[in-house]
């Protein structure tokens, strides 16, 4: 008889047990981990997902960056058999997400948005079951709950029921969970939100260990910029259920261009703006509000001069700002707006405190 848990949206409930060899066994046909082409889903009129074309690397730790509503979660769903896309294909591990779910689910493991526990088992029970819905037995679980719970420091905690852990602790026993199976890729939607600053931090040193020590291909969503830029190998930025843009965090912010400089001066703007001129690293100089603003390049290295050459024309700085660019910055170009404006992260803490909250 299947078993039964309450929470629909764990995929061990979803998917019941998965037949046939252990996941980690399994082996790819094809090179890249994960594949997408025209991927595109559909609710009613509405294009959630709009022909995605991508390739994710073994051993990527790729990052899917957009806004609420952006379709991230849904690209997700997808690419772990929980929703049928409406045009396209995509590929995991080799294997044809709609055709061949079965060995799509073998070779992942999945953190979704919405939490999936059960806060009356403790963390080990959890693991537990899970490890039973995957066919595991016993003395292969037990040995790999431990390895999961040493992995996202919870060992001391694994006989507490899950209702009393901390949100940073229920997230982690969720991470753990996902790679209870050996996944070769691990996906997490959204693995830090609504977290403190140091309990993210935390999480992104276990999710580079998994990725670099482990080997764990990993595919998270996020629109925390500073997550996607601490963390990944690239960066899809995802708009209205479309990539804009795709590269390496180092890549997109140096295609912004040079840093920028803003000088408050009480005197002789015009002055250094005209000395200035004369360097090729300055890219652009001109006065915002009686602001001195300059594009430099490495400007780090060039404010002493700049500072030398304010001191010879008599200009007198009283502040001085620099700003790299940031994900925030190219999230900004490419879309045309700043995340934080559309309300991402309050709405969906919202949503999910709520659902916390059940
Ligand atoms: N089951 C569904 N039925 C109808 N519309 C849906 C469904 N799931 C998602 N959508 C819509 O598809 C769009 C993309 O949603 P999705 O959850 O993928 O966004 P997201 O990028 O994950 O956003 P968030 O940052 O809030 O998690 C949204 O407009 C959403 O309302
Ligand atoms: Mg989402």
């Amino acid at each position: 008889m299947a078993l039964k848990i309450k929470k629909v949206n764990d995929i061990s409930s979803a998917i019941g047990p998965v037949k046939g060899p252990l996941p980690g066994q399994a082996k790819a046909k094809e090179e890249a981990a994960i594949s997408m082409q025209g991927l595109t889903k559909r609710f009613g009129d509405m294009t959630a997902v709009d022909h995605i074309d991508l390739e994710i690397n073994k051993g990527e730790l790729f990052g899917l960056l957009g806004a609420n509503g952006a379709g991230k979660s849904t690209i997700i769903k997808m690419l772990t058999t929980m929703l049928t896309p409406t045009k396209g294909e995509a590929r995991v591990w080799g294997h044809n997400v709609s055709r061949e779910r079965n060995a799509v689910r073998s070779s992942i493991g999945v953190v979704f948005q919405d939490p999936a526990i059960d806060g009356m088992l403790t963390g080990r029970e959890n693991l537990d079951f899970h490890g039973r819905m995957y066919g595991m037995d016993g003395p292969l679980r037990q040995r790999r709950i431990d390895e999961v719970l040493e992995l996202v420091d919870l060992a001391e905690k694994a006989d507490i029921k899950m209702e009393d852990y901390s949100g940073g602790m229920q997230r982690r026993l969720e991470i753990a969970r996902g790679l209870m199976h050996y996944p070769h890729v691990l996906f997490l939607d959204e693995p830090t939100l609504g977290l403190d600053a140091q309990t993210r931090r935390y999480i992104w040193q276990y999710i580079r260990n998994m990725n670099k020590e482990n080997g764990v291909t990993i595919v998270l969503t996020t629109h925390y910029m500073e997550e996607a830029d601490a963390l990944c190998d690239r960066v899809a930025i995802i708009d209205n259920g479309k990539i804009v843009a795709l590269d390496s965090p180092e890549n997109l912010k140096d295609m912004i261009g040079s840093d920028s400089v803003s000088l408050e001066i009480q005197s002789g703007a015009e002055t250094l703006i005209q000395s200035l001129q004369r360097f090729s690293w300055i890219k652009s100089a001109s006065i915002i509000n009686g602001t001195v603003e300059l594009k430099v390049d490495h400007a780090q290295q060039r404010i002493p001069e700049i500072m030398q050459v304010a001191n010879e024309c008599s200009a007198v700085i009283t502040s001085v700002g620099l700003h790299k660019p940031t994900l925030e910055d190219v999230f900004l170009k490419y879309t045309g707006r700043k995340i934080r404006e559309t309300g991402a992260t309050a709405n969906s803490l919202v949503a999910m405190m709520h659902r916390r909250k059940k």
